[in-house]
């Protein structure tokens, strides 16, 4: 599989999220509190918000409609409305470049 580049890491802050359109569905690439970087299909499986509008809380991203929280390591909901687990890709971190390998 191929890394596409996403961004310098100093550019993508502790919170901060980018939305890649190109990719059907988009991708969110989202910098947990713990400074990890995750990225994840944007869109939640519950009713198809963006996780881009939603809120950072340590490692985990909240829906902005419905307040279903997903893990960002593996994608999975903690609470309902949202029962299904959202896609995750491989985050690459080099020389301070962020690239992803997208799992579809
Ligand atoms: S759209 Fe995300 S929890 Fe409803």
């Amino acid at each position: 599989m191929t890394m596409f580049y996403v961004c310098k890491l100093d550019d993508l802050e502790i919170g901060d999220s980018i939305k890649l359109e190109q990719y059907k569905p988009p991708i969110a690439v989202i910098r947990g509190e713990s400074g990890q970087v995750y990225a994840i299909d944007d869109t939640c499986t519950h009713a198809e918000a963006s996780f881009c509008d939603g809120f950072v809380e340590g490692d985990t991203v909240e829906c902005p409609l419905h307040m279903s929280v997903f893990c960002l390591k593996t994608g999975a909901p903690d609470n309902p409305p949202a029962i299904k687990a959202v896609a995750t890709h491989i985050v690459n971190i080099k020389d301070g470049d962020v690239f992803i390998e997208v799992q579809r």
